[in-house]
């Protein structure tokens, strides 16, 4: 089976994580009867010298067709320029479900061995809607966006995951202490939806006191349940439990399409320098393997990054290693054709 997919590789490193992903899947595709018909697409600042325009008309294109994008990070610049292309793209699309497992690798050391938690981000609301403006020099307002339709699905979507995976536990992320009516409508709806679901524990913890938690017992949790800005600021925590950035994997869903990207940035500072871990898109590929109904595939992959892990020898610098992000590609198909 043929399947047709958006592919964005990105910048900073981008090019070099999403080359070695391509790579690895058209080796997995290959071994288990499963073939990419690859529609690669320029954003942000590179497609704008190209055509003028931050998310060219032919990408919205391509992944309304395709239904299914794979991407690299792409940078934003602070300050001027252009509005984000992720939250452009999520908006867009409808992805309002950002999907991050956090989950430790077979054989990595790190401080928190065997971390298995989810983050269920909602993708589209709250400080990101990007609602900025001057109100007069020297004041800007930004405006926070809760609703009660995307408050709801998003704890919909996290307790039909709980229940279809076995997940006994939900904890709704908030600051209803201080924002009132906001959070305390999200929270208002978590409560609601968690009533049709009496086989998943819910609580509700404040998000400062949830960083102290994590970091001192992770394993408390099972499912973060957040709006948009905390579920940003806790992946890159969550992500410290399993050895950082370089590993965890996102899926941004929708009710039409998804787009499978990894939680890190474009990482200027090693981009270029076949320094940067692909485990992170790879890890988000599988994901996408899964959504488009190809198990075999994804197994096949997933299993060769844990054999690489697992042996430990062709690891990148970010994890303990010394091996660049070409080096790693080759050792995990190696390790795929491996009996
Ligand atoms: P970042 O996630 O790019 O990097 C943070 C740190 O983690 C850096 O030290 C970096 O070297 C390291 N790191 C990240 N990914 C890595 C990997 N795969 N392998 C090894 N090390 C890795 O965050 P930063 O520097 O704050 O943001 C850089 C740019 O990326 C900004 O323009 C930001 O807006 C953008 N960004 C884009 C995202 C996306 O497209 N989905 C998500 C987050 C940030
Ligand atoms: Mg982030």
């Amino acid at each position: 089976k043929t399947h047709r997919i958006t592919l964005i590789p990105g910048d900073g490193i981008g090019p070099e994580v999403s080359g070695a992903v391509v790579k690895i899947l058209e080796a997995a595709g290959a071994a288990t009867g499963v073939a990419f018909d690859w529609h690669p697409y320029d954003a942000g600042a590179n497609a704008f010298e190209k055509t003028g325009e931050y998310i060219p008309k032919v990408l919205y294109d391509s992944i309304e067709k395709n239904r299914v994008a794979l991407k690299g990070p792409v940078t934003t610049p602070i300050g001027g320029g252009f509005a984000s292309i992720n939250v452009t793209l999520r908006q867009k699309f409808e992805l309002f479900a950002n999907f991050r497992p956090v989950k430790s690798l077979p054989g990595l050391k790190t401080n928190y061995p065997d971390i298995d938690l989810v983050i269920v981000r909602e993708n589209m609301e709250d400080l990101y809607a990007g609602l900025e403006h001057e109100v007069v020099p020297g004041v800007v307002q930004a405006l926070k966006i809760i609703t009660e339709k995307g408050s709801t699905r998003i704890a919909k979507f996290a307790f039909d995951y709980a229940r279809k995976h076995g997940r006994k536990k939900i904890h709704a992320i908030h600051k209803a202490n201080i924002m009132k009516l906001s959070d305390g409508l999200f929270l208002r709806c978590c409560r609601r939806i968690s009533e049709g679901f009496p086989e998943v524990a819910y609580h509700e913890h404040i998000v400062d006191n949830t960083c102290m938690q994590l970091v001192m017992n992770p394993y408390q949790y099972d499912i973060l349940l957040t709006e948009n800005l905390y579920g940003d600021i806790l992946s890159d925590l969550c992500s410290a439990f399993v050895g950082g950035l370089g590993l965890v994997p996102g899926a941004n869903l929708g009710t039409e399409c998804a787009i499978f990207e990894a939680v890190h940035g474009s990482a200027p500072d090693i981009a270029g320098k076949d320094m940067a871990n692909p485990t992170a898109l790879l890890q988000s590929a599988v994901l996408m393997l899964h959504h488009i109904d190809e198990p075999a595939t994804a197994e096949r992959v997933q299993a060769g990054l844990e054999q690489v892990y697992r042996e430990g020898k062709t690891l990148t610098k970010d994890v303990g290693g010394t091996s660049g992000t070409k080096a790693f590609a080759d050792a995990v198909l190696e390790a795929m054709e491996a009996p």
